[in-house]
This record gives structure tokens, C-alpha cells and sequence, in this order.
């Protein structure tokens, strides 16, 4: 990877990034598509990353499909796709680890305490892998967003951050590669997500300025369907993940909710529409 990299950048071309856990969905291909405009030769990677995943989550499970990922990535026109096994990013007395202390332990760091600390520390390995000019992450995934431009910056990372808006399906549902392990039930419950996206986003534009009522906007949604369990909705600042009392400039809503057994997590930017890449 790395030699691939280096003769690209000799030979002047530019180098567009898009990291991937792979069972690629259109979300993913509209990365791969925000970063072929940004650059001359696009790299995938597909790496099910074990680091960010808890003792009790979904590792062994997480849907793996490499021949499938290939095919979309060549119609997708992809030049590389990058698929290391663990022992390649993590051989044996490997020892060292990112850390992103305070963004890292909110929101989703609450219920997966670790996460982002394997977050951070693939993303790196893999940027000095494939050394792009430009690396794109999708909004879907906000506080990764926020993580990782937090690293790229305090490390000095010589990288553009490219952030994509959330492609969502026709009904609302954020695309996710854990929506192919809902029942068809868990999947029509899922419709609610959007909705209580959107009832704070109502409640916002209708001048609701206290943090707590617009969160009890998007709850009282999620709270009506049975089958949806609620493990948080949150609003707060999108510099610090802090929770936000009132709404004053850019905002931040994010939730994670159980559909049966997969937990899903969507948000929605207030008062701004997409996450800038410096902070
Ligand atoms: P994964 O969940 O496979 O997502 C890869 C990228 O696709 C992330 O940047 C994610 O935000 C983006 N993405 C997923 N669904 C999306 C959607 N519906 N709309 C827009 N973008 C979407 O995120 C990871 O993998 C991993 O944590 C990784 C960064 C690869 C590190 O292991």
C-alpha cells in the first residue's frame, strides 16, 4: 500500500481516501464518489476493525461480504482496495494507541467506553498507509467526525478532511451496514428515527430555544414505538460534545436507539447543515 502510495505521489497524482468497515452500502459509495471529485485515484479500505469494538458488541457478527465490496468498488471505478488482516495493523507487541480524551468518552463513548480510542488508532495507521491527500467520513457518523479532526489537528496530520453529508434511504433511515440485520419489523420501527430528527428540527424552527425541550421533542417519538429502545438522545456543541443547555449557534443532535438487538445512531445538525473539517 504504502509503495503504491509513494509512486502515485511521485508520478504528481492525487491521492482521495474513504476508510470502510466494509458491507458497502450507497452511503459509502457517495463517499468514494465526494472523494473521487477532490482527487485523481481513489483507495477503499475494508478493515472490520476488532480495537473498536466492546467485549460484548457485534465484532463477530458485523456483516463481511470482500467479494461483494469489490465488485461496487470496481463499478465504482475504485483504483485500490485496501484490506489488511489484523496481524498486518496490529502485529504482535504492537503497543501503542490514540488517544482523544475528553470528545472520546461523550455521547457513544458513554455506552462504548474504548470505541474511539480504536477509532483513532486505525484511522492513523491507515492514513500513513495509504498517505491520501484527501480522507473522507461520513456525517452519519458525527462524533467520529469530531474525533478524528481532533486528532488530525493536535497530531499535525498533513491531510484535507472531506465530511459527507447522511445518505438516507427513501423512508428516512440513515443507511447503515447493521440495517441488514433488522427483521422486517425492527426496520419499520426504525422509521421513527428520522422522525424525532425531524420534531426537533420542527421545534427549532418554530423558535424552542431551550436544549431540553428540543430533546424531549425527538424522545417523545422514539418513546412511542415499542419496539425502539431508547439509549440516549443528546444535544449538545459540536466543538466539545458538551450538552448544550440552549440553542446558540451550531448544534448538535445525536441518538442511539436499540431496534430489537442492532443499535442504531443517526443526527441532525442545528443551526448549521454539515460538519465543516476544522473545528
Ligand atoms: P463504516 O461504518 O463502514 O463507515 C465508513 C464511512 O462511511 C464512515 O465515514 C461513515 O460515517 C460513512 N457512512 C456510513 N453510513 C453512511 C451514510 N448513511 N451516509 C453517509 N456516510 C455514511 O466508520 C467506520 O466504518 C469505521 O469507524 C472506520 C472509520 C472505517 C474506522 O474503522
Amino acid at each position: 500500500m504504502k509503495e503504491w502510495s509513494r509512486k502515485a505521489r511521485e508520478r504528481g497524482k492525487r491521492i482521495g481516501f474513504v476508510p470502510t468497515m466494509g458491507a458497502l452500502h450507497e452511503g459509502h459509495l457517495e463517499l468514494v464518489r465526494r472523494a473521487r471529485q477532490l482527487s485523481d485515484l481513489v483507495v477503499v479500505s475494508i478493515f472490520v476493525n476488532p480495537t473498536q469494538f466492546g467485549p460484548n458488541e457485534d465484532f463477530a457478527s458485523y456483516p463481511r461480504d470482500l467479494p461483494a465490496d469489490v465488485d461496487l468498488c470496481i463499478r465504482e471505478g475504485v483504483e485500490v482496495v485496501f484490506a489488511p488482516e489484523p496481524e498486518d495493523l496490529y502485529p504482535a507487541g504492537s503497543q501503542t494507541f490514540v488517544d482523544v480524551f475528553e470528545l472520546s468518552s461523550r455521547l457513544e463513548g458513554e455506552s462504548r467506553p474504548g470505541h474511539f480510542r480504536g477509532v483513532a488508532t486505525v484511522v492513523l495507521k491507515l492514513l500513513n498507509a495509504v498517505h491520501p491527500h484527501v480522507v473522507a467520513f461520513g456525517q452519519k457518523d458525527a462524533q467520529q467526525v469530531i474525533v478524528v479532526r481532533r486528532m488530525l489537528q493536535d497530531l499535525m496530520a498533513d491531510v484535507e478532511m472531506l465530511v459527507v453529508p447522511i445518505v438516507r434511504d427513501a423512508d428516512g433511515v440513515a443507511l447503515s451496514s447493521r440495517n441488514a440485520r433488522l427483521s422486517p419489523e425492527e426496520r419499520k420501527a426504525a422509521r421513527a428515527i428520522p422522525k424525532a430528527l425531524e420534531a426537533a428540527e420542527a421545534a427549532v424552527a418554530a423558535g424552542e430555544k431551550d436544549g431540553a425541550k428540543v430533546v424531549r421533542a425527538a424522545q417523545a417519538v422514539l418513546e412511542q414505538d415499542p419496539m425502539l429502545r431508547v439509549d440516549y438522545v443528546a444535544l449538545v456543541d459540536t466543538d466539545r460534545l458538551e450538552p448544550a443547555e440552549r440553542m446558540d449557534g451550531e448544534r448538535l443532535l445525536a441518538l442511539a436507539v436499540y431496534a430489537g438487538p442492532v443499535r442504531l445512531i443517526d443526527n441532525v445538525l442545528l443551526g448549521k447543515r454539515v460538519l465543516s473539517s476544522r473545528s
